[in-house]
Formats: C-alpha cells, sequence, structure tokens
C-alpha cells in the first residue's frame, strides 16, 4: 500500500468540551420520528440552541415542546419564520414538503438543512439551490452516511493511492421485508418514490461521495411493485403497512453512466426475496478495491493479493452520524468550514435517482442533464 500522508477526515470525532461564542438559533420543522434523532444528537452540539418547531397536526407539536422543552411551536411555518427568526431551519419533513420549507426559509433569511432525499426531483433540488444563492444563505443536506468512518477509511485510502482508478461502484439497499408501517412512505405523490429515493439514497449519497462525486450523464433501471400494495399475512419487521395507499415500487434497479466513465449499480428493496437484508456499496478501482460492509480494503501487496479489514474504526453507535452531520453545517455557518453534503450534492444524487425512475417509466436508457 501508498504511504503518502492521509487526509484530514475526522468529522466523526465529537470534542468533549468545546467553547462556543456564539449559539445558532435553531428551529425544526415536522416533529415526527426522524426530528427526534436531531434532538437528541442537537444536545451534544454545543452550537446549537432549538429555539422553535413546527407541524401540522397539533399532537405532534406537542411532543415535541413536551420532551424538549421547546416553548415556541407553530403548525404553519411562515409563522414561525416572522415570530421566531431563527438563523437555521432543519426540515424533518416527508420528501413533498422539503422544497417549499426551504424555499420559504431562506427567503425569509434562514440557513436551511434538510433531510434525505433532498427533494423528489432535480427541478425542486435546483429551486432549493437557485434561492439559497439569491438569498446568500447556506443549504444542506442532511446525508450522514458520508461522515460514516468506513466512507472516510475509504478516503484515506483513496488519497493514499490504494484504489487508482474507480471503474465500478455497486450499491445495494435491500430488505427482504421492510415496509414501514408509519409515515407516508408508501405514497409516491408525497415521497417521490419507494426504496430508491427512501433507502437507496443512504448507500447512494455515501458511495457517490467515496468516488469523487463525478457528474451523473446515463441512467437504465426498471422498478417492479408485488408486495406491498396487497394484504399481506407473513411475519415480519413492521407488519400493517398501508396496502391500500401504496403507490410505490417494491425493488428499484439501475445502473447509471458517470462522465469519467465510471458506473454505478443500484439495487434497491423494501421487499424482495432474497437470504438477507443488505446495507453496502462496493468498489472496484484500478490499484484496489474496497467493500463497505465489512471495512475491507482489497489490493496486491507484495506479490499477494490481501484482503485489508479495518483493525479499529470508531463505532458510529446511537446518534453519532447525526451529531457530524449537523455539527458540520453548523460550523459551515459559523466558521465558513466547507460543507460536507451542500445542496449540488443533493441534486447530483436526485438525478441519479431520477434518471433511474425515468428510465424504468421510458422503458429504456435516458440522458441525464
Ligand atoms: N437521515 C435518515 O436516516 C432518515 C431516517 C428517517 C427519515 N428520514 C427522512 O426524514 C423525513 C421525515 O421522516 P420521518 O420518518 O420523521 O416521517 P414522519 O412521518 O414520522 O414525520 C414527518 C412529520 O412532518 C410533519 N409534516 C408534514 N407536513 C408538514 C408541513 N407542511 N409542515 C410541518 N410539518 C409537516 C408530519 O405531521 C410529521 O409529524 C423524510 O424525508 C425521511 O426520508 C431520514
Amino acid at each position: 500500500m501508498a504511504n503518502n500522508s492521509a487526509v484530514i477526515t475526522d468529522s466523526f470525532k465529537v470534542e468533549k468540551e468545546e467553547k462556543v461564542n456564539k449559539k445558532l438559533r435553531w428551529a425544526i420543522v415536522g416533529c415526527g420520528g426522524i426530528s427526534q434523532t436531531h434532538m437528541g444528537a442537537i444536545k451534544k452540539i454545543p452550537q446549537i440552541e432549538v429555539v422553535g418547531c413546527c407541524d401540522i397536526k397539533p399532537d405532534r407539536l406537542k411532543v415535541m415542546k413536551d420532551q424538549w422543552g421547546i416553548e415556541a411551536g407553530y403548525e404553519k411555518w411562515d409563522d414561525l419564520l416572522r415570530e421566531i427568526k431563527p438563523d437555521v431551519i432543519d426540515v424533518c419533513t416527508p420528501n413533498g414538503v422539503h422544497c417549499p420549507a426551504v424555499v420559504a426559509a431562506v427567503e425569509a433569511g434562514c440557513h436551511a438543512i434538510t433531510e434525505k432525499p433532498m427533494a423528489m426531483n432535480p427541478a425542486e433540488c435546483q429551486q432549493m439551490i437557485d434561492a439559497a444563492k439569491a438569498n446568500d444563505r447556506k443549504l444542506a443536506v442532511g446525508f450522514q452516511y458520508r461522515y460514516h468512518p468506513v466512507c472516510e477509511m475509504f478516503t484515506r485510502a483513496k488519497a493514499a493511492g490504494d484504489i487508482g482508478d474507480i471503474m465500478f461502484v455497486k450499491c445495494q439497499a435491500l430488505r427482504r421485508r421492510g415496509i414501514p408501517n408509519w409515515g407516508v412512505f408508501g405514497q409516491k405523490e408525497l415521497q417521490g418514490g419507494g426504496p430508491m429515493i427512501d433507502i437507496g439514497v443512504h448507500i447512494i449519497e455515501s458511495a457517490h461521495y467515496c468516488i469523487g462525486e463525478p457528474r451523473p450523464i446515463a441512467a437504465s433501471g426498471n422498478i417492479w411493485t408485488y408486495i406491498g400494495d396487497k394484504p399481506s399475512e407473513v411475519e415480519s419487521m413492521w407488519p400493517g403497512w398501508d396496502w391500500k395507499t401504496f403507490t410505490v415500487e417494491d425493488l428499484a434497479v439501475g445502473q447509471v453512466r458517470f462522465d469519467n466513465g465510471c458506473i454505478m449499480q443500484i439495487e434497491s428493496s423494501f421487499s424482495a426475496h432474497i437470504d438477507h437484508d443488505i446495507w453496502n456499496f462496493t468498489i472496484m478501482g484500478t490499484k484496489g478495491g474496497f467493500n463497505f460492509d465489512t471495512a475491507t480494503l482489497f489490493t496486491d501487496h507484495a506479490g499477494t493479493m490481501i484482503n485489508a479489514k479495518a483493525g479499529y474504526l470508531p463505532n458510529p453507535g446511537g446518534d453519532s452520524l447525526f451529531v457530524a452531520k449537523l455539527k458540520n453545517f453548523a460550523n459551515g455557518i459559523l466558521e465558513g468550514t466547507p460543507l460536507r453534503a451542500p445542496g449540488e450534492s443533493g441534486l447530483a444524487v436526485q438525478k441519479i435517482i431520477d434518471g433511474v425512475y425515468r428510465s424504468a417509466a421510458a422503458g429504456k436508457e435516458v440522458a441525464i442533464d
């Protein structure tokens, strides 16, 4: 293996004691499941003070206010923005609400971070980027997997010359039977799609980040629905999903071509007849390869093919990846440090997903602008 000095990728580290000169006044829009993880993470970030929250459902607002001691709660973000004037809006709503909430926030003078996926489609992502630029506000997407210690291991190996030119990356976010039985994850008009946009996005964003974010230029793929839209008595981890409103795919498979010749293959499912769930990407380069799931580098060394497994990596347990991503955004605003997942990264990932969906609808390869 090469001995070049490693790049600094220590964003995962959480300082034990940190002096903070200024706190960001932060507000959460959407007080459902993931907002709780955000709140848990925020409690570990001294740069953030939560000053308000917003949800269209009064019961969700009440839980949020009572549980976290937030005084100001609103059913409309316009009221929140006008009365509280936060520095940052943290959007934790279903996908179809990300774009209007972010645009309203940046137009009111707030910086905005939105949960993944960035939006429903690339046009919405572009609208969000343009609005943030026009109002000179920062915009980030809540992609936490690029902060994973295994991604940081890969980034250091790549910078050290262990990988060479990357030719192929295979992304898999496969559940054997895991259709969410809460929220609106089965409703295409509110989510933009099924497993590809909901969980495939995690593996795609982290793999795309690791391979250097090349520009996607063409996509080919297909999607299938064969389980989610029917009642089922099969035992599974989240039984009783709303099959009557299920309009998304069970399985999506796609291939994307990048401008540097690299190919990304994507497999993502809520339901698939496979041995076990898979959460992984595999990278093949001219000098070495990499497997996310096992944190293993494949290379040749001194006449031998070597599988080099990480001897130690920090354990990304609990909400630590959320701490890393929210802290990166807070520091970006306060210190001007680079955002690891700016709006442009969200747009590129959305173009990959959208390309596969468009190809599935067209029944042929489609170009990505
Ligand atoms: N990064 C991750 O690992 C991760 C994990 C889970 C979910 N998510 C993302 O977070 C988002 C929310 O997911 P969730 O599981 O928390 O869903 P959820 O359904 O539990 O919560 C969404 C909340 O948004 C509220 N809401 C809907 N429309 C609103 C509006 N116009 N104004 C204010 N509030 C509104 C709903 O009432 C609900 O309380 C989704 O985009 C999802 O993809 C990310």
